[in-house]
C-alpha cells in the first residue's frame, strides 16, 4: 500500500487547480541500444502523485468533475506481454492499490479524455519530448476550443503544471525526509569506504565498483546520477563519467556520488588525496574550497535568499584566488564582470529529491526565493584549473604547479526552523580526517 503521503499531495495538487484539469504522463522506455532499453525509472512529477511505476500510463486530475477527481490510465494485464516485459499492476488492482476514482485502459485515453476537459477552465500539461503524445493532448485541447464556442465551457489556455508543482515538491514531508536520509547514509557509507580503500596504483573504476555495491546492497535503486570517480586531472571535468583511469601518488581524487533510495536521491562529493598527503598546492586550494562551502552554508537559514548563498561562495573562492595571484584586479569588478568563473564556472548549489537537481527554482522575475524549512539543497562549490587552462585576457598566466587541480565538496543540507543540518555529515572534509599520517 503506498504511503498516505501520496493521497495527501492528490489534495494539495487538487485544491491548487481547482478549476482546471492537469495531465500527467509516465515516463517513455528509454532505448539503450536497438531492442533493448533501460532500467524503466518513472517521471518524477508523474511518481509524486501517483507512485505508479510502469510506463504507457497517464494521471488525469479534474477537481470539478462530478465522479471523478483523480483518474488513471494503466496498460492492461496481458499474460503474454508480462511474460516478456515484466508484470503490470492492470486496471483492477490499480483502481485498489493507487487510489484512483477510476481506472481505464490506456488504449481508451482519447475517448475518455474529453469528458474530463469539458468543465474545465484551463488544461496543465508539460510538453514533454514526445512530439506525437503532445500532438494528441493539443487535438483534444483543440476540440475544448470548438466545444467553448457552442457550449461555453472547455479550456482556454495551457499552462505548464510546474507552476503548482514546484511549491509541493520544494517543501518536503517528514516521510519524503526520511527516505533522502537513507539516500544519504548509504551514499556516505560508500564515500567513507572509498576514503579507506584509495590508494596509488588502483584504477577509478575499482572504487566506483566498490561504492555503486554499497547502493544496491542496501536495497537502494542504484547510483542517483552516473558516478564520476575522478583521479588526478580528470578532476577538472565537471561530468567525467569514463572511470577507466589509473590513479596515481601525489594526485587528488574527486569522487562525486549519489545514491537513489525509493526514488529520493543524495547527492555527495568528496576530494582528497590518493595517497596519504595533500601537495603544498592541493591543500591551499582545497582549503579555500572548504572555507567557501562552510560560508555558502552558514547563509543556508530561513528567510535568506538564495542569491546570497552562491554569492558568498563566489566571494570567499574570488578572494582567496586573488590573495594567491592567480586572478588580478579590483575585488568587487573581479565578481562583477565574473573573472571567477574559468576557475568556478557552476552554481553553488540545487535543490534535491526526486530529481537530483530537483525543481522548485530560485527566482520569480527578479525576486530571489528564500529558503524555508524542509527543503533540501546541495552546497558544493568548486575550484578547477585545467591542464590547459586559459586565462581570461588582461589575467595571469597560471604557473604548472596548479595546473592539473580539480576540487568540489558537497553536501546535502537541510532547512530547519532556525537555521540548517548539513545531512552528509558522517563524511568527513576536514584535511586531518582526510590525509593518512
Ligand atoms: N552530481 C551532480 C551534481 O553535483 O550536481
Ligand atoms: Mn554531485
Ligand atoms: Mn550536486
Amino acid at each position: 500500500m503506498l504511503h498516505s503521503d501520496f493521497q495527501h499531495r492528490r489534495s494539495q495538487l487538487l485544491s491548487k487547480i481547482s478549476g482546471s484539469t492537469a495531465i500527467f504522463r509516465a515516463a517513455p522506455y528509454a532505448v539503450m541500444h536497438n531492442d533493448v532499453e533501460y532500467n524503466f525509472r518513472q517521471d518524477s512529477a508523474f511518481y509524486y502523485l501517483t507512485g505508479f511505476n510502469e510506463s504507457d500510463a497517464v494521471a488525469v486530475f479534474a477537481p470539478h468533475h462530478d465522479e471523478h477527481n483523480y483518474i488513471l490510465f494503466v496498460q492492461p494485464k496481458d499474460r503474454a506481454k508480462e511474460t516478456w516485459s515484466g508484470r503490470r499492476v492492470g486496471v483492477d488492482a490499480a483502481k485498489e492499490y493507487y487510489g484512483a476514482d477510476i481506472v481505464y485502459p490506456i488504449a481508451d485515453l482519447d475517448e475518455h479524455l474529453p469528458k474530463y476537459l469539458e468543465k474545465a477552465d484551463k488544461l496543465y500539461y508539460h510538453f514533454g519530448i514526445d512530439e506525437a503524445f503532445n500532438t494528441r493532448i493539443l487535438k483534444q485541447y483543440q476540440s475544448g476550443i470548438r466545444q467553448h464556442d457552442r457550449k461555453g465551457t472547455g479550456p482556454l489556455s495551457i499552462e505548464d503544471p510546474m507552476t503548482v508543482m514546484n511549491g509541493l515538491r520544494l517543501h518536503k514531508s517528514d516521510y519524503e525526509l526520511s527516505l533522502i536520509r537513507k539516500a544519504v547514509e548509504i551514499a556516505a557509507e560508500a564515500h567513507n569506504l572509498a576514503i579507506e580503500k584509495r590508494k596509488p596504483g588502483l584504477y577509478e573504476y575499482e572504487l566506483q565498483a566498490e561504492i555503486e555495491m554499497l547502493f544496491r546492497r542496501h536495497g537502494g535503486m542504484g547510483p542517483a546520477y552516473p558516478s564520476i570517480v575522478a583521479s588526478g586531472a580528470n578532476s577538472c571535468i565537471l561530468h567525467y563519467v569514463e572511470n577507466d583511469r589509473q590513479m596515481q601518488d601525489n594526485e587528488l581524487l574527486l569522487i562525486d556520488a549519489g545514491c537513489s533510495f525509493d526514488y529520493y536521491n543524495s547527492d555527495i562529493t568528496r576530494t582528497y588525496p590518493v595517497g596519504n598527503k595533500f601537495t603544498p598546492e592541493q591543500r591551499i586550494l582545497y582549503e579555500l574550497v572548504l572555507k567557501a562551502q562552510l560560508a555558502a552554508i552558514e547563509k543556508i537559514k530561513p528567510g535568506n535568499p538564495w542569491n546570497e548563498f552562491h554569492d558568498t561562495s563566489v566571494r570567499v573562492i574570488t578572494e582567496g584566488l586573488m590573495e594567491l595571484g592567480l586572478i588580478v584586479g579590483e575585488i568587487d569588478e573581479v565578481i562583477k564582470d565574473e573573472k571567477y568563473k574559468p576557475f568556478f564556472m557552476h552554481g553553488t548549489g540545487h535543490w534535491l529529491g526526486l530529481d537530483v537537481h530537483d525543481v522548485g527554482g530560485r527566482k520569480t522575475g527578479d525576486l530571489w526565493h528564500t529558503f524555508a524549512p524542509n527543503q533540501v539543497i546541495t552546497a558544493e562549490p568548486g575550484i578547477y584549473i585545467g591542464p590547459d587552462f586559459e586565462p581570461l585576457e588582461g589575467q595571469p598566466a597560471i604557473p604548472d604547479r596548479w595546473l592539473g587541480i580539480g576540487i568540489r565538496v558537497e553536501d546535502d543540507i537541510l532547512v530547519t526552523t532556525d537555521g540548517n543540518e548539513v545531512l552528509t555529515a558522517a563524511v568527513p572534509k576536514t584535511i586531518e580526517a582526510l590525509e593518512r599520517v
